[in-house]
């Protein structure tokens, strides 16, 4: 079959592809991508020669674009990652969230009911879910709690949630929708918490923690997050959403800690900085629904997970050189020059 992935130059749709292409031999994977900030074609380069891989650098707001394409490759499956997807940057800036996030999505929901595609997959957050207290450690995040968000990202990403649910149900569309938990693991880019940390200290910098280091995130390794799309995919309900945790929460400052340990740094370098505005406390997955219903389940633990994280940082240094060396840096001195 064939798969359109969007956003697959990025950190999850990268994985995705290189997950896919290994787990369902003979199947074509065209990827599109705007190649925005965040998107990366030389994280790409294990596969762009394949002849089973196409990748197409485009928009998807760009509707001839899409229109185009779709008669071109007529997509079974289509599974959509292409977002703004940083919070910090949603705070200063939230029009180019709006747009991708929810008028992209829209546009591409537009060409699947167009061409009749057979299958969509929105990947979304359990950031739309809004946070939990710090002192309710009994509470989660499920299926049907109420969408709560908090920042101009999250608020995006709920709309297009709501607008492929509203496209099921009225159009009787073939959707399904997943919200995970936080991600790691390689090609990341270095402006998320793992990586930014990983990256810094290994230049010695100053590890900047937001607030008082005690919120807390519930870490999934990006293959496990991949492997349950795929699922999903195959075998999900219509019309249905899945939560994707990793059942394993840390308060930041614990990782930036272990993080230290691992690359046998100094936690002198531990910096506390200004806050995020409107920093969601907790996250945390109840992801029942999907082991119930599909058996699936985490295979990658948090130390395997983080190690071989750090690994590919240390291995692929000229991948996030590169990157921190051009415009990042001013992103750099923007938001954390004066914090
Ligand atoms: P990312 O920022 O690393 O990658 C986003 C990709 O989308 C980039 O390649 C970028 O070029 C592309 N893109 C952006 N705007 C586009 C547009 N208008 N048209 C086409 N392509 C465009 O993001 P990520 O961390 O890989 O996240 C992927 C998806 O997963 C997002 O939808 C995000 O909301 C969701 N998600 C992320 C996490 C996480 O922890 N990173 C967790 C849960 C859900
Ligand atoms: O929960 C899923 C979400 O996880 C995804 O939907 C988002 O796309 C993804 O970016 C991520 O959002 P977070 O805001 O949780 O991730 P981030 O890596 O930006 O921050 C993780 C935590 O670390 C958060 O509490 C803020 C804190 N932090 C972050 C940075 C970048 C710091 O303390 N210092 C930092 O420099």
């Amino acid at each position: 079959m064939t798969v359109l992935v969007t956003g697959g130059a990025g950190f999850i749709g990268a994985n995705f592809i290189f997950y896919w292409l290994n787990a369902h031999p003979g199947d074509r994977m065209v990827c599109l991508d705007r190649l925005t900030y965040a998107g990366n074609l030389s994280t790409l380069r294990p596969v762009l020669e394949r002849p089973e891989f196409r990748f197409v650098k485009a928009d998807i707001c760009d509707r001839e674009t899409l229109d185009r394409l779709f008669e071109e490759e007529h997509p079974e499956a289509v599974v959509n990652f292409a977002a703004e997807s940083h919070v910090d940057r949603s705070i200063e800036d939230p029009e180019v969230f709006l747009r991708t996030n929810v008028m992209g999505t829209a546009a591409l929901l537009d060409a699947c009911r167009k061409y009749g595609t057979p299958r969509f997959h929105q990947v979304s957050t359990d950031e739309v879910y809004g946070d939990l207290p710090l002192d309710r450690p009994e509470l989660r995040f499920t299926e049907t709690t109420n969408l709560h968000a908090s920042s101009p990202y999250s608020a995006s990403k709920a709309s297009a949630d709501l607008l492929t649910l509203a496209y099921c149900r009225t159009y009787g569309f073939p959707g399904t929708i997943s919200r995970c938990s936080n991600n790691y693991g390689p090609c990341q880019f270095p402006e998320k918490l793992i990586p930014l940390m990983i990256a810094n200290a290994l230049q010695n910098k100053p590890l900047p923690v937001y607030g008082t280091g005690k919120n807390v995130r519930d870490w999934l390794y990006v293959e496990d997050h991949c492997r349950a799309i795929d699922l999903i995919l195959r075998k999900g309900r219509i019309g249905e959403v899945y939560n994707i945790g990793g059942d394993c929460e840390l308060e930041n400052i614990a990782l930036v800690r272990r993080i230290c340990r691992e690359l046998g740094k100094p936690e002198s370098l531990i910096t506390y900085v200004a806050d995020r505005k409107g920093h969601d406390l907790r996250y945390a997955i109840d992801s029942g629904k999907l082991r119930h219903e599909l058996g699936w389940r985490p295979e990658t633990g948090f130390e395997e997970g983080i190690r071989n994280t750090i690994r590919w940082y240390l291995e692929n240094r000229d991948w996030w050189v590169e990157i921190i060396s051009g415009e990042y840096r001013d992103y750099y001195e923007k938001m954390y020059g004066n914090r």
